[in-house]
Formats: structure tokens, C-alpha cells, sequence
């Protein structure tokens, strides 16, 4: 450890005097970034619940793939997730990104194993390190190396011989890994729990016997590596007895373990769900998930992990297929870049809370009591003795009526339950949450067009951001990328060819060239009988493209569809140029290493006069990618050498052009994007990182229902939104990728788009809006404090409590609401009712104007006059967020 010197500090930028708080700051969350992160403890299990330290827990925890958001970012979505009330975080390893080439590993940058396990260890949180390696997770080839297709003799996840030799290499570098860096729970690291496969039950039977005995030599093989940490099976009934075999689903209260040993684990609880290009969103309603998760531990469940609690993105070409989309937001608590989705993440901080104030009753029994309290409403009852002797008692009442409020009587009490509703009782009597009861903030967030950088700062308003889009640049240069085969390592082959054996996923794009000559005799033909000659092939994924002598004459877009594209030839020599793509490699199912991409079946070219052409037997030159990747000039090393000339304004769209431009980054912390809307197709890259594909492809134009109810069972497609837009016009640019100015931003465009329009912006949680009534229950934390707990104060005496809070960095400027009374309508469009305190404004900004966050009573006191007795009264608050002075002027995350 070194100490700058005087010297040294007196060159410390006025630009870092401000962010060193943010720094120290960070120094204080994470203090230790190696060694151990807690006195050393074993993990066992009962049929009751993981027994951590001798003790049985119960958990919460939040899934977060760490290559799907960069290492500037896990802290601060660690620190979300604790904050949230995660015990534990969850993430799957991706083999395809750690071993990309056989024998060679990569450990660095998002693909920074170690150090993501690190941060979760100093942040006080466990971690459940799901290695699979097969890990399905909507990744290209379900995390499998492209070259594991090319081991001779295999076949993957059965019982072959090459295949086995693989994973458990893999699953062994794993594991020595963690071992070696000390980060196993019994070496005082965060590592409570792993996994092996990955709900293998969804295909074990396309296996037979071979299935069967893989499940055993995965489960023995992942025992013998001495871990010393429970290991998982998800989705997999036949785990053999030492493996916990575990429940994923929208719902698992029903779920039981195959023994009466294992404790009941959730490792995906689907809080929304994956978009596909030309899909609508999933939206996942907070109240129904939250219903799942308190049916969950209400029915004997003990841990559960959200799936996602953050999604983020897949950048690069690491989404998988058919057809998914580069965002992974998946309605998850934390959206795509890491800000919090309200009410979704506060309330389910409520839920977690309430599940905290039960956990020491939840692990005391081994069993709940059941009591039936009507036709569609339940009680289960958690008692047992507490440490120091005391009698312990929490209850989870159910509606799993659809429709109608019930009405119930538990211990002499009266409840009501709304439909679709658990309400949580840690004490067996007073109400600490209901799930369908929300008392969270709403936030919505706004896109904003691009702040001027660094210095000048101006908040543009609603009115001025119609008029006022700033295109990221008025300079761009273009390139045109060589349409077929361009340059030397091409080879001839005679007959098709399977592309991914071609192009080992080095790149989407295969090019095929063949030479179709074509008679007078042909030409006369198809004149005569008004008919084209057509490419027919009997299957195809996931685009393929048809040229003559460099023309398109038509694309295809399907997943293993019939591919029939007319096309016209002259007399004489044509060259017919095919141009198969990937858009993600399949990650689901069994025999993925014989799914392939490309072609499948005969290939012929019909319509000729003396009979069809047999394209499979023909003699074709093939090309790997294109000569603009080839060349790497969306590298900031390469992309000069490239000749670049100056596009013009007016120049119409093309297909198949590079296009370059250099652009600032907007000023402040919020999270960047740039607004692809105005392109077609294709691939796009920021200082030489690859941001991921784009595509402007319109959404379904049906099956958005108008209004989302919560009740009644989930399914992704019940809440749906953006039906008949383009799928994904932003794209997340990470700001650690960034430098304040002149970033180089390139992108490959298929088929023409105009990058004139292209812009950058800044996505912000810029309004929150809360209400509460006063027959809400009380803050979950009153519940910990000592009046409470010691008696002198009871919880009914507690008024309910508004809470606001923005984004880090950012302040209330403003409120633009605020009703204690019977104010109407819903965020962003309340109106004040007929009863209404008239120092509500007032009252509400003084709490809050200047502060992160703030919250306000919901009482006659705090608003110091009762507007309208004898009625139900609700505070409701609009306000607005802005970034703080502090932080406003600074271009970067400071982590
Ligand atoms: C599960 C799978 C996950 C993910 C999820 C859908 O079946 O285990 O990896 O693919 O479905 O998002």
C-alpha cells in the first residue's frame, strides 16, 4: 500500500475533489476487494431450509448475470439488491465467455468471475453460483463454446464420453477458481450454494437411459469436486439424493422436493419475462409477483431468487435465440441499466421486509399449521420457540379468489383480504403487508434528448424536447461494405454447407457464391410464361439473403422456415450470392449441437426450363463475415485506415454501409443510450465496444390489452405494452465506456437507415408519484424499533408514511402534486377531490424539496388540520427528480 505523496495530491483536478465523497464512499460499502469477507461458516440443509452457521434461513435472493452489465456497475447493483432485502445474489456462469477458444480463458473485464464474487462478499451478501455450464438464460447457444460443436464424437448433455470430459474441465476450473480465491463460504467467502445443469428435466427424456445416467455421473461429478456447499438441480425430479432438485416458474408454492430431506428452493422466480425482435414487452404486475413470492414462504418455501432482479443487457453478439433482443431488461425490479423500477423493487423491499419480521417463527417450525378460513382463503401459521425462550407466532393469510375482497376471521380478528392477496402477519395478528396493497413510490421514467456535455447544463422541459432533438452529429462518414465475397481467405467447395461448421459463429454472416448460367433458350422461357426462376430451400434460419450479380432480390426471416425467393437472371454468367445470418444461436432444447444455423434439406432453383437446378451439388465459394469486422474498423485502432468519405445529407439509404461519427457524452450520471430508431438492421459499436445487434422491427400489432389486472395467474403474455412499435429503439451505452468527448461510434446497417437521425440520450426516473391512505399498514421498519418491540408503543397507533426517493445523484426539485384528502386519478394526472388539506403543497415540499428522499406522515398531524373528518383520507405526491448540483456536471459514474 502506497500513499500519494504531496506532491502527487496537489495534481488531484477539481473534477476529482468532487467525486472523491462518491470514492470514499465506495471505500466504505466494498472495504475489502480480496481476502475473506466473513468469519468462516459451513452451509447444510434440512427439509426445512438451508442451515447456514448452525442456523436455519430463510432467503431472498436476486439474480444478476454479471456479463450483462459492466463491472463499474455491480456495486451499485449489489448495493440495490441489499437494499432491496437480498441475502443472497444469484448468477449463472457463462462458459462461451470465459473459454471462447478451447483452453483459453478469459477472466477479465465483464467476464471478471472473481471480482463480481468479491463485491457480493463485501457487500455483506451470499452467492449462489449456478455453473451449469449449460445455462439456457436467452444467451447465445445457451452459454455452450461454439467450438464444443466440433469435439469429435460429441453430443452434449447425455452420457458421451467427450461431452462429459468438457463440462466437467469447466466445472472443475470453476470451482478451483472460486477455491483458489478463497471465496467458498467455509473459507469465509460469499459462496453458500451452486448448481449443476440447468433444468435438464425439460429434456432428459428426448435421452433415455443415457439421460437418466447423465443426471447421475453430473451429480457425482459436481460432488467430487469438494466444493463443501450444497449443490442444485433445477426443474430436475430424479436428483439424486444429495443434490437438491429445485422449482422455476411464475409459481412454486405448490412445489415439493423429491425427498423429505430437501428444503424447498425457487431458483427462478420469473418476475417478467425475455423479449424477442418483433415481440411486445412482458410486464409482470408487482402485486402478482409479490402474491407469489408470500404464497411461496406462506406453503414452506425458504428460498427464493428472483429471475431477474436485474437483467441488463447482451451486448455484443451474446444473446441467444431464435431472435432475441439485445435489452434483457425482463420487467425486472432494476430495469435494463440499473435503475430501480417503481413500485416494482419498493414493494417487493416492503414483502421482504415483512418476511424478515417472520424469519425467526418461519425457521423455529417445521411445519406450518393449516387453517382453512373459507371456500378460497387459507392460513398458515409458523410457531415455535425464539432463541431466548420466547414464543414465536407468524401467520400468512391467503385470498387466492380471483375476483372478490374476502372477508375472514383469524384468532379473533377480523381481515379483509383483497382478491389475489396474502397478508402478512409476523406477530399472528397485526397486518405488516398485504401483497396486493401498494405503498411504494410509482416512478416513471423519461428519455431525455442528450444535455449539452461537460459545463453547460440545461434541464430540457416537455414542451421544448419535441422541438429540440439533437441528432448525435450533423458529420458522418460511410463506407460501403463489398457486397459478396471480398477478399482472400475464401475457399470452394463443392455443395452446401452447414454455416455455423463454416463460420464457427466468428461472425452472423456467411457469404455463398455459385455461377448459374443461363440460356436464350431459359430467358425465352420465363418471357413466355411470365414466371421467375425462384431459390427454394426447404429450411432455413434465421435471415438469409438473395443476390443476383450483386442485386438483393429479397431477404427471409424465419426460424427453420421454407425459403422461396424469385430472382431474374440474364443470359450468360450470373453469379448467385447467398448470404446466411444468425440472430443469436438457439439456447433451448435438447440436441442443440445439431441445431446448426443456415440451411437444412434440399436447395434447388426451380422454374428452368430443363428442369430444376440442384443448388446442393453445385460448386460454391464461401466467406466468413464481412470485410468491415474483418478489418475491425469499428476499432478505435482501425477505423482510420478504412477509406471513409463524407456522407452527404441528402444521400438516400443503402444497404450494407459502415457509418462512423464521433459524438460527447451528455453530462450528469443518469444512463445513456443512443435512440436507433432511424436504422434498419444491424450491429453497432462504441469506442470499439460492441453495444449489440439492432433491429428496427415493428412489434405485433395486437395482444396489448388496454388496462394489466393483477389477478388472477400470470403469463407473458397477460401485460403486455409497445404492440405495434419498433421492438427496441434504445440501446444502452454503458458510461464506463465513454469519455467525456469525441467517442467513436460505428455501426454495420443491413438495410438502410438514416444515421443523421441517430441520437443519444439520457434515461432518468424524473417523476414519482406516491399515495397512501391512512388505513395503510405501518412502515415496515416501526416494526424493529424498541417502543415497538418492548411494548410501550402498538402498531396500530402508527400512521402510514409516504416515501419518495430518487435516484442517486439526483434531488426533488419540485413537487407538482400534493392532496391530503380525497385527491382522484392516478400518477401524473391527480386532481384534488372535494376534501382536500389546503397546506398540503406546502407541507409536502418542505419535507421534501432539496433532499434524495423524503417521506411524509399520512396523519391529521402532519398535515396539522383534519380537512374532512369522519372520511378515509389519502395523501397523494407528484414530484419531480433532477440531478443534484453535485453531480451534475460530471460525465462519469465515479465507481
Ligand atoms: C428458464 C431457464 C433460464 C431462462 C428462463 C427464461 O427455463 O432456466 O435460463 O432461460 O427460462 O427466461
Amino acid at each position: 500500500m502506497s500513499f500519494t505523496s504531496m506532491a502527487d495530491s496537489t495534481r488531484i483536478s477539481s473534477l476529482q475533489w468532487r467525486i472523491l465523497p462518491q470514492i470514499f464512499a465506495l471505500l466504505v460499502i466494498f472495504p475489502i476487494v480480496s481476502g475473506s469477507f466473513f468469519e468462516p461458516f459451513n452451509v447444510s440443509y434440512d427439509h426445512r431450509a438451508l442451515i447456514v452457521a448452525g442456523k436455519r434461513r430463510m432467503f431472498v435472493s436476486a439474480g444478476i448475470h454479471y456479463p450483462r452489465a459492466t463491472p463499474e456497475m455491480w456495486p451499485d447493483l449489489i448495493t440495490k439488491s441489499k437494499d432491496g432485502g437480498a441475502d443472497v445474489i444469484q448468477t449463472y456462469v457463462f462458459w462461451n465467455g470465459h473459454e471462447p477458444v478451447k483452453g483459453q480463458y478469459n477472466f477479465e473485464g465483464r467476464y471478471d468471475l472473481v471480482k463480481f464474487v468479491k463485491l457480493v462478499g463485501s457487500s455483506g451478501l451470499y452467492l449462489h453460483l449456478r455453473i451449469g455450464p449449460y445455462v439456457c438464460a436467452e444467451w447465445n447457444f445457451g452459454g455452450f463454446p461454439v467450438w464444443l460443436r466440433d469435439v469429435p464424437g460429441i453430443e452434449f448433455r447425455t452420457d458421451n464420453e467427450p461431452f462429459k470430459k468438457e463440462m466437467q474441465k469447466f466445472v472443475t476450473k470453476i470451482v478451483d477458481l472460486m477455491r483458489e480465491a478463497k471465496l467458498f463460504c467455509w473459507q469465509g467467502g460469499p459462496i453458500i450454494m451452486l448448481q449443476i445443469e440447468n433444468e435438464y428435466g425439460d429434456v432428459e427424456k428426448s435421452y433415455g437411459q443415457k439421460g437418466k445416467d447423465y443426471v447421475k455421473w453430473a451429480a457425482s461429478m459436481a460432488l467430487g469436486l469438494g466444493a463443501g456447499v450444497p449443490w442444485v438441480m433445477c426443474k430436475q425430479t430424479d436428483a439424486p439424493e444429495n443434490i437438491i432438485d429445485a422449482c422455476n416458474g411464475y409459481y412454486c408454492d405448490g412445489f415439493k422436493p423429491n425427498s423429505k430431506t430437501k428444503p424447498v428452493l425457487w431458483t427462478e422466480d420469473w418476475d417478467g419475462w425475455y423479449t424477442k425482435w418483433g415481440g411486445s414487452l412482458p410486464h409482470r404486475p408487482a402485486e402478482d409477483l409479490a402474491f407469489a413470492v408470500a404464497r411461496f414462504y406462506q406453503r414452506g418455501g425458504s428460498f427464493q431468487n428472483y429471475y431477474m432482479y436485474f437483467g441488463g443487457t447482451n451486448f455484443g453478439r451474446t444473446s441467444g435465440g431464435p431472435f432475441y433482443i439485445t435489452s434483457y431488461d425482463y420487467d425486472a425490479p432494476l430495469d435494463e441499466y440499473g435503475l430501480r423500477s417503481e413500485p416494482k423493487w419498493g414493494h417487493l423491499k416492503d414483502l421482504h421486509a415483512a418476511i424478515k419480521l417472520c424469519e425467526t417463527a418461519l425457521v423455529a417450525a417445521d411445519a406450518p399449521q393449516y387453517r382453512k378460513l373459507g371456500s378460497n382463503q387459507e392460513a398458515h401459521i409458523y410457531r415455535g420457540n425464539g432463541e431466548t425462550g420466547g414464543k414465536l407466532c407468524a401467520a400468512f393469510l391467503a385470498n387466492i379468489d380471483e375476483h372478490k375482497s374476502a372477508y375472514v376471521k383469524f384468532n379473533g380478528q377480523s381481515y379483509t383480504l383483497p382478491p389475489w392477496s396474502v397478508s402478512i402477519l409476523p406477530d399472528c395478528r397485526h397486518v405488516a403487508f398485504n401483497t396486493a396493497k401498494v405503498g411504494a413510490q410509482t416512478s416513471v421514467k423519461t428519455v431525455d434528448s442528450a444535455r449539452s456535455p461537460l459545463g453547460s447544463f440545461s434541464i430540457l422541459h416537455n414542451d421544448v424536447r419535441k422541438d429540440n432533438v439533437s441528432y448525435i452529429s450533423k458529420s458522418w462518414m460511410a463506407l460501403k461494405e463489398p457486397i459478396g465475397i471480398w477478399g482472400e481467405n475464401n475457399f470452394t467447395f463443392q455443395g452446401l454447407l452447414e454455416h455455423l461448421n463454416v463460420t464457427k459463429d466468428q461472425s452472423d454472416y456467411l457469404w455463398h457464391r455459385t455461377r448459374i448460367s443461363v440460356s436464350e433458350d431459359d430467358i425465352s422461357f420465363w418471357k413466355t410464361n411470365g414466371a421467375n426462376p425462384t431459390v427454394s430451400i426447404d429450411s432455413m434460419r434465421d435471415v438469409l439473403r438473395v443476390f443476383v450479380n450483386k442485386q438483393l432480390s429479397g431477404s427471409i426471416v424465419g426460424h427453420w422456415v421454407k425459403a422461396e425467393q424469385p430472382v431474374r437472371f440474364v443470359q450468360g454468367n450470373n453469379d448467385l450470392l447467398l448470404l446466411t445470418q444468425t440472430v443469436g444461436l438457439q439456447n433451448y432444447g435438447a440436441f442443440l449441437e445439431k441445431d446448426g444455423a443456415g440451411f437444412r434439406g434440399k436447395a434447388k432453383l426451380t422454374g428452368f426450363k430443363n428442369g430444376d437446378v440442384d443448388l446442393s451439388k453445385s460448386s460454391w465459394t464461401y466467406q466468413v463475415g464481412l470485410k468491415g469486422e474483418a478489418e475491425k474498423i469499428y476499432t478505435v485502432e482501425h477505423n482510420e485506415k478504412a477509406e471513409w468519405s463524407t456522407l452527404e445529407t441528402e444521400s438516400s439509404p443503402s444497404i450494407f454501409m459502415w457509418y462512423k461519427t464521433y459524438f460527447d457524452t451528455p453530462g450528469g450520471t443518469d444512463p445513456v443510450v443512443l435512440d436507433l430508431e432511424s436504422m434498419g438492421k444491424g450491429q453497432a459499436w462504441v469506442n470499439g465496444h460492441h453495444i449489440g445487434r439492432y433491429w428496427n422491427i415493428i412489434s405485433q400489432k395486437d395482444g396489448c390489452d388496454r388496462t394489466c389486472d393483477y389477478r388472477g395467474a400470470y403469463n407473458s403474455d397477460k401485460c403486455t405494452t409497445n404492440c405495434g412499435k419498433p421492438t427496441q429503439t434504445r440501446y444502452h451505452v454503458p458510461r464506463s465506456w465513454l469519455k467525456p468527448s469525441s467517442n467513436l461510434l460505428v455501426l454495420f446497417e443491413e438495410t438502410g437507415g438514416n444515421p443523421f437521425k441517430i441520437s443519444v440520450k439520457t434515461v432518468t426516473a424524473a417523476i414519482l408519484c406516491g399515495q397512501v391512505s391512512e388505513s395503510h399498514y405501518p412502515p415496515l421498519r416501526k416494526w424493529s424499533t424498541p417502543d415497538f418491540k418492548n411494548g410501550t408503543m402498538s402498531i396500530n397507533s402508527v400512521a402510514p408514511e409516504v416515501h419518495l426517493r430518487c435516484e442517486e445523484g439526483h434531488v426533488i426539485s419540485s413537487i407538482e402534486f400534493a392532496s391530503y384528502g380525497t385527491p382522484r386519478g392516478s400518477c401524473e394526472k391527480f386532481s384534488t377531490g372535494k376534501c382536500h388539506a389546503s397546506k398540503s403543497l406546502s407541507i409536502v415540499s418542505e419535507a421534501c424539496q432539496g433532499r434524495n428522499s423524503c417521506f411524509i406522515e399520512v396523519s391529521n398531524t402532519a398535515f396539522r388540520s383534519d380537512p374532512c373528518s369522519g372520511t378515509l383520507k389519502t395523501l397523494a405526491v407528484m414530484a419531480r427528480c433532477s440531478p443534484s448540483q453535485d453531480t451534475r456536471h460530471l460525465g462519469f459514474k465515479t465507481a
